[in-house]
């Protein structure tokens, strides 16, 4: 059984993010979307938050499971059992970044193996920090993110 991992903060979750996960479930027989619990990054959504929106937002797809994970990613993938991890790629300055990650994680468990998917051209200028500034100053991120994301991304800004 081959299963795939999709990692990422997911703070939201935005359309590029949903284009990468309908394709690459049509790739793999179980596919975990994996949100990291990053230190680094102050988050808008809980962790609860970020989960309940990929899964609103994932509903018709079969066979994809929502995880959280800290530490190393190729931890996390082994004891999932996946040697796949999958990464979309939205412009070429993407690109240096993904590739010494991709190399890290072949260093670090040389089974795993990493694969690229072209975001949509439509959501190549697209970020999760684009769409937290844009609802941040009231403008509307419908065309960038599912229904119930911008609510409640809309919402976190009104402090409601
Ligand atoms: N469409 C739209 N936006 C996209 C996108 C797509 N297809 N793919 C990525 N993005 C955006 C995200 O929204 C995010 O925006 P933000 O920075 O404004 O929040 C940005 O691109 C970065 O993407 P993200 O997937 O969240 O990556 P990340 O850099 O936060 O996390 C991990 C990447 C989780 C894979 C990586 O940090 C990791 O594996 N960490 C664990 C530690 C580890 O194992 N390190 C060893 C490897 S060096």
């Amino acid at each position: 059984m081959q299963i795939g991992i999709y990692p990422g903060s997911f703070d939201p979750v935005t359309n590029g993010h949903i284009d990468i996960i309908k394709r690459s479930a049509k790739l793999v027989d179980v596919l975990i979307v994996a949100i990291l619990q990053n230190n680094k990054k102050t988050s808008l959504f809980t962790m609860e938050e970020r989960i309940k929106l990929i899964e609103e937002s994932c509903k018709d797809i079969e066979n994809i499971q929502i995880e959280t994970f800290s530490g190393l990613l190729v931890d996390f993938a082994k004891e999932k059992n996946a040697n796949l991890i999958i990464r979309g790629l939205r412009a070429l300055t993407d690109f240096e970044y993904e590739f010494q990650m991709a190399q890290m994680n072949k260093h670090l468990h040389n089974d795993m193996e990493t694969i690229f998917l072209v975001t949509d051209v439509k959501y190549s200028f697209l970020s999760s920090s684009a769409i937290k500034e844009v609802a941040s100053f009231g403008g509307s991120v419908c065309d960038f993110v599912p229904e119930i994301v911008a609510e409640k991304t809309l919402e976190k800004y009104k402090g409601e």
